[in-house]
């Protein structure tokens, strides 16, 4: 496999289906759950990645959101998918959504692309090879103190029976920050700390494909992506995940173990 030539494949498909889901008047919204959507453009690029990166990697396994034929054993080479991360923005016209895909081999999150069609950014990387924005590359940011920095967070809002813990650790985090970020899409949150805007996210209950391609793009980024008890993730079911860019990992970790 090579896996250079297959990153790039693999960035041609998810620009094609960015643009595709961009072009898409948002229809056929349904609710999966409380608060949880899907619309017909989240099932479009889903059933076409699906079919694409099948045939980039025949043999290759899937973990996508909307199919229910998912794989967490990673034996095989697989594609962790978020054809719509932010569908609620897609609704509500928000313009912060992307198509995420990563590629895990031997249970390793080794190529992440992550791709917002409205603002037109295209987060990158591979597995040893640095992480890019556009192309060029990106680094965390050196912020060593919460008083320096804007932190990121994700509301869990289908397990709204979280929202007391939630919110108990945004309030203490927001008492010291810059300010607080709610952007709505787990997987650019990430691609964001990646690039410095952030200097941390953190959110209960996520599920892999909201993870994988933005967690190597962090790593790559010179960050840190683990769980709120501080062990590596899983991705094989809903995670409490805390990124930073490193020097705050530590700060943001006890606010967790206070109020967490
Ligand atoms: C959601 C978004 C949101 C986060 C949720 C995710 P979806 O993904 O990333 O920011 O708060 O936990 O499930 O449903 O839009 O793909
Ligand atoms: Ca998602
Ligand atoms: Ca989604």
């Amino acid at each position: 496999m090579n896996l250079e030539k297959l990153h790039q494949e693999v960035i041609r498909l998810v620009l094609e289906a960015g643009r595709l889901a961009k072009e898409k008047s948002v229809t056929g919204i349904k609710a999966k759950g409380a608060f949880d959507f899907v619309t017909q453009t989240d099932q479009m690029v889903d059933a076409l990645l699906r079919k694409e990166l099948a045939e980039l990697l025949p043999g290759s396994h899937f973990v996508t959101e909307e199919n229910d034929d998912r794989d967490y054993s990673y034996v095989e080479p697989t594609w962790v998918v978020d054809p719509i991360d932010g569908t609620s923005n897609l609704i509500f016209g928000m313009n912060q959504s992307a198509v995420s895909v990563a590629l895990l081999v031997e249970g390793v999150p080794t190529s992440g692309v992550v791709y917002n069609p409205f603002t037109d950014e295209l987060f990158t990387a591979l597995r040893g090879a640095g992480a890019y924005l556009n192309g060029e590359p990106i680094h965390v940011s050196g912020h060593r103190t919460m008083g320096e920095t804007l932190i990121g967070v994700g509301t869990n809002p289908y397990n709204k029976e979280n929202t007391a813990v939630t919110f108990a650790i945004i309030e203490a985090v927001f008492r010291d920050c810059v300010d607080i970020r709610r952007m709505g899409a787990g997987a650019l949150d990430i691609c964001l700390v990646a690039c410095g805007r952030l200097g941390g996210f953190f959110e209960k209950n996520l599920k892999p494909w909201d993870i994988a391609a933005g967690m190597v793009i962090l790593l790559e980024a010179g960050g840190v992506c683990v769980g709120w008890d501080g062990k590596p993730l899983a991705l094989t079911g809903p995670e409490d995940v805390l990124c930073s860019n490193g020097f705050l990992q530590e700060t943001l970790m006890g606010y967790i173990s206070r109020k967490g």
